[in-house]
C-alpha cells in the first residue's frame, strides 16, 4: 500500500494530537488519535465493570467495540461508542489512567492493531500515539518524536483545565504525568520510545504554532 504515512508519537500532555491535527489540515490528509482507540476501549471497559487486569473481558469487548471516528472541517473529529457521542467522555483524566492500564497488555494491544491501520487511507494519514512509528506503521514516511519536561506539560494540562473552569492542583497533575510516562515507557509490548529513524523534537517554551513552524519543513521534505 502506498498511502503515505507521517507518525507523531511521545507522551501525554506534549501537545501531539493538536500538532497531529494541524498538519493534517495542512496535508488535507486524514488522521488517526490512536490513544482515544485506547480511551473508548477504557470506557466501555469501565461502563461495563470490567476490571482492568481481566484480560479475557478486555478482549472480547476489543473484539464487539463498535466505534466511529466522524472527521469534521476544520480538524475537529466526533467520536462515538455505539452511536453514543463519547468525544468529551473519553477525555475524563479517570478513562486516561484506565487507558493506560489496559494498554500494558500486549493482546489487548494486538486485538487494536488493525482498527489503527484502518485508518491509513488515501491521500494520506497523520498518526499520534506512543508506538505508531514503532509498531503500527513501523514503514512510515517521517516519524516525529516529541518531548517536553513533564513540568511544563503539567502546565499545559493545567491550563486546559483551568479554561474549562475546573480547579486544578498542578502537583498532583505533574506527579500523574509522570507516573502514566513511567508506565508507557517501562511497560514491555510496545513501550513509549522513539523509533530509530524518528526525528527527536523537544517543545518545551515553545507553542503551538512554534512547533508547528518546525515541524513543517521536515514534512515538506519527506512528502
Ligand atoms: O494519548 P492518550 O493520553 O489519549 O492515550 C491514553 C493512553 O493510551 C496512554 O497513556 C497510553 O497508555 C495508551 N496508548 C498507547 N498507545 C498508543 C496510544 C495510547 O499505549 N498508541
Amino acid at each position: 500500500m502506498n498511502v503515505p504515512v507521517i507518525t507523531l508519537d511521545g507522551p501525554s500532555g506534549v501537545g501531539k494530537g493538536t500538532l497531529t491535527r494541524k498538519l493534517a489540515a495542512a496535508l488535507g490528509w486524514h488522521f488517526l488519535d490512536s490513544g482515544a482507540i485506547y480511551r473508548l476501549l477504557a470506557l466501555a471497559a469501565e461502563r461495563q465493570g470490567i476490571s482492568p487486569e481481566d484480560e479475557t473481558a478486555l478482549l472480547k469487548l476489543a473484539a464487539e467495540l463498535d466505534i466511529r471516528f466522524e472527521e469534521c472541517p476544520r480538524g475537529d473529529v466526533e467520536i462515538f461508542l455505539n452511536g453514543e457521542p463519547v468525544t468529551q467522555a473519553i477525555r475524563a483524566d479517570a478513562i486516561g489512567a484506565f487507558a493506560s492500564r489496559i494498554a500494558v497488555l500486549a493482546p489487548v494491544r494486538d486485538a487494536l492493531l488493525e482498527r489503527q491501520r484502518q485508518f491509513r487511507q488515501a491521500p494520506g494519514l497523520v498518526a499520534d500515539g506512543r508506538d505508531m512509528g514503532t509498531v503500527v506503521f513501523p514503514e512510515a514516511t517521517l516519524k516525529i518524536f516529541l518531548t517536553a519536561t513533564a513540568e511544563e506539560r503539567a502546565k499545559r494540562r493545567a491550563n486546559q483545565l483551568r479554561a474549562q473552569n475546573v480547579s486544578v492542583n498542578l502537583e498532583q497533575i505533574q506527579r500523574d504525568i509522570e507516573a502514566r510516562d513511567l508506565r508507557d515507557s517501562s511497560r514491555t509490548v510496545a513501550p513509549l520510545k522513539p523509533a530509530a529513524d524518528a526525528i527527536i523534537v523537544d517543545t518545551t517554551g515553545q507553542g503551538i504554532d512554534e512547533s508547528f513552524a518546525r515541524l513543517w519543513p521536515m514534512v515538506e521534505a519527506a512528502i
